[in-house]
């Protein structure tokens, strides 16, 4: 595993974070118990992953608490979230101090390594900076949380105003940030900006549905096509990204989605969502692997970099199992 120092914080973190949300929230939303989802942060833990990224809502913290007893404090960095505002009703910052609270509290902990305000909308950003940040500036004097941190609605914020804005802002080390192989705006929007202020990044839907769910890839694909975003020559495919798969490349789609994330300049933790452990093994192994070859990054940026906003939409609970 690589370790990277997380922007301007003094946290060292494994390039590889456990993300406890997205479809899979550890198995708890695939049929499976929470001790399965103890187990897999475990053996994430086990395997070097020292990155733990859940939040107030994914309903995950208390599996993460149990995990980590198994390491000690200093040895693990956890980030949660709540959020400022959702479905349309904005929340007090007696709410969202509340809502830390509970977290701490779930996952069995003193403090937590970083506090996000979760999901920010471009239109609720001024009430999170000029009401909610002050407030929790003085939570975190009492210790609760080392570094405040934001992550963007990416449905509905595809350009990333709300982290642009951000970055400029001095109290927000770290960033949460959408960004995967066909959806890339982040690279030259954001990232010059966040090396250049030494704001940490984590990255979210590396992989998400549109490169799990059998069929979606290349249903999407071809909806790109008959829209005129990207080249007929993809539509016959039945998969578009075969061009990645070969002996010197990748060995699978996800593969080639965790290794292009983990690689490109100004991604410091790639996180990665599961609820097998055979996932877990296989996605460790992909982030520890090389960049692919030259070739294929290019033709993956020449081809998809003006794409914005593909395959971003949130958790549905109805496919809950
Ligand atoms: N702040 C936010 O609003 C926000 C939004 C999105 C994500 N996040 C964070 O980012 C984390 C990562 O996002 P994500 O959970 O969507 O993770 P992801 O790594 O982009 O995608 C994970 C999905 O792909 C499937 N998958 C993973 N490895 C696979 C493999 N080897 N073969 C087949 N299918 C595989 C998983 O299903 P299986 O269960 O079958 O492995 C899971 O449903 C989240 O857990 C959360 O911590 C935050």
């Amino acid at each position: 595993m690589d370790y990277v120092k997380l922007g301007r914080t003094n946290l060292n973190v494994s390039v590889a974070g456990l993300g406890c949300g997205g479809n899979s929230k550890l198995g708890l939303w695939r049929g499976k118990d929470k001790a399965h989802a103890v187990s897999l942060v475990r053996r994430a833990l086990e395997l070097g992953v020292n990155f733990i990224d859940t939040a107030n809502s994914y309903g995950t913290e208390e599996a993460v608490g149990e995990g980590i007893k198994a390491v000690t404090r200093d040895d693990v960095v956890i980030s949660t979230k709540y959020h400022p505002a959702w479905d349309g009703e904005i929340h007090s910052n007696e709410t969202i101090i509340a809502g830390l609270n509970e977290s701490l509290q779930r996952l069995n902990l003193e403090y937590v390594d970083i506090f996000h305000l979760h999901g920010v909308h471009p239109k609720y950003y001024s009430y999170v900076m000029e009401d909610v940040v002050p407030a929790l500036r003085k939570e975190q004097d009492k210790g609760k949380f080392r570094y405040l941190g934001i992550t963007e609605l990416a449905t509905v914020d595809p350009g990333h105003e709300v982290l642009m804005r951000a970055a400029d802002e001095g109290c927000f080390d770290v960033f949460m940030v959408a960004f995967h192989l066909m959806h890339q705006t982040a690279r030259r929007a954001l990232f010059p900006l966040t090396q250049d202020r030494g704001i940490g990044t984590l990255i979210m839907f590396a992989v998400r549905t549109l490169f799990s769910e059998p069929g979606r890839l290349k249903r999407d694909v071809d909806e790109l096509v008959a829209s005129g975003q990207l080249p007929s020559t993809l539509k016959s495919a039945s998969n578009p990204l075969e061009f990645l798969l070969h002996p010197n490349g990748a060995d699978s789609v996800i593969d080639a989605c965790y290794r292009y994330a983990r690689h490109t300049d100004g991604a410091d933790v790639v996180l990665f969502g599961t609820s097998s452990l055979e996932h877990l093994e296989s996605n460790l192994a992909s982030i520890a692997k090389p960049a692919l070859p030259e070739t294929d990054v290019t033709k993956i940026e020449n081809l998809f970099q003006h794409l914005e906003g593909v395959g971003l939409e949130l958790p549905d609970p109805s496919k809950r199992i």
